[in-house]
C-alpha cells in the first residue's frame, strides 16, 4: 500500500463556528493508481489533497506513506516528506512569468542540484516528455493554456515523484485540451508507474480513474 490515511479529520475554525472539511476519513491507496476524487463545490477535495501532499497540516489523524508514518504536526518531516516524494499540478498552472518554460522547471531542480548545466538538460528533457520540445525559450504568456499546463506537468515531475497530485488540472482548458491533459497524466501513471491522485468536477475526466472516490461534506460516500 502506497499510502494508508486513518480517521483524519481537518477543522478550519471560523467567527460562525467550526467545519469538518475532511471528516474522520480512511483510506488506502495503493500503489501505481490513477486515483479521481470527485464531490460538490466544498465537500473537502482540496484540502484532502493537500493533506495528502503534506502541504497542509491536519487537526487530527495518521497518515502512513510506503509503511512509513510521516509526522503530520512537524514542518520539516513534511518538507522532507514533500521534496521526496510529491509533484504537485494546480488548476492555474502557477508558472513563474518572467521565466521561460525551461528555467520554470529549472527551479524545481535547483532545489536539489546546484549543476546548472544538468538542470537545463533535465528541464529540456522533460518538456520534450510532454511534447514541448520546441516550446523550451518560450514564456508562459507565449504559450497556449493546454502547454502551460503541460509546463506545469513537466515542473511537478522534475524530482521524480513517486506521487504526483493534481487539483482539478483541466478545469480551466476546453474539452480538446483537457483530453490532451488526461492523456499526459495517464501516460505518466502507467509508464512512470507513478501513482496519482486527481481532484476533477469533471465526468469525463473521472472516467480515467483506476480508483474513484467521492466525497460529501468531507466524508467517502459511493
Ligand atoms: N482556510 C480555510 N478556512 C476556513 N474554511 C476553509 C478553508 N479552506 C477551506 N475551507 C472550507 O472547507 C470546506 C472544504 O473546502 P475545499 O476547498 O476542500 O473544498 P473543495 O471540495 O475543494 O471545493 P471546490 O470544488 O469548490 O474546489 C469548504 O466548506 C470551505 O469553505
Ligand atoms: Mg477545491
Amino acid at each position: 500500500m502506497l499510502i494508508q490515511i486513518k480517521n483524519l479529520t481537518k477543522t478550519y475554525q471560523r467567527l460562525e463556528g467550526a467545519i469538518n472539511a475532511v471528516d474522520n476519513l480512511s483510506l488506502d491507496i495503493p500503489r501505481g493508481e490513477f486515483v479521481t476524487i470527485t464531490g460538490t463545490s466544498g465537500s473537502g477535495k482540496t484540502t484532502l489533497l493537500l493533506i495528502l501532499g503534506g502541504l497542509l497540516q491536519p487537526t487530527t489523524g495518521s497518515l502512513i506513506y510506503n509503511g512509513k508514518e510521516i509526522n503530520l504536526h512537524n514542518d520539516n518531516d513534511l518538507a522532507t516528506f514533500r521534496s521526496k516524494h510529491v509533484g504537485f499540478v494546480m488548476q492555474s498552472f502557477a508558472l513563474i512569468p518572467y521565466l521561460t518554460a525551461t528555467e520554470n522547471i529549472m527551479i524545481a531542480l535547483n532545489v536539489k542540484n546546484k549543476n546548472k548545466h544538468e538542470n537545463k538538460k533535465r528541464a529540456i528533457e522533460l518538456l520534450e516528455w510532454v511534447g514541448l520540445a520546441d516550446r523550451t525559450t518560450h514564456y508562459p504568456k507565449e504559450l497556449s493554456a493546454g502547454q502551460q499546463q503541460r509546463v506545469a506537468i513537466a515542473r511537478a515531475l522534475a524530482n521524480n515523484p513517486d506521487l504526483l497530485l493534481a487539483d482539478e488540472p483541466t478545469g480551466n482548458l476546453d474539452p480538446g485540451l483537457s483530453e490532451e491533459i488526461l492523456t499526459i497524466l495517464k501516460e505518466i501513471n502507467q509508464k512512470q508507474s507513478t501513482t496519482v491522485v486527481m481532484v476533477t468536477h469533471s465526468p469525463v475526466a473521472a472516467e480515467y480513474g483506476t480508483l474513484r472516490i467521492k466525497l460529501n461534506n468531507g466524508i467517502l460516500i459511493n
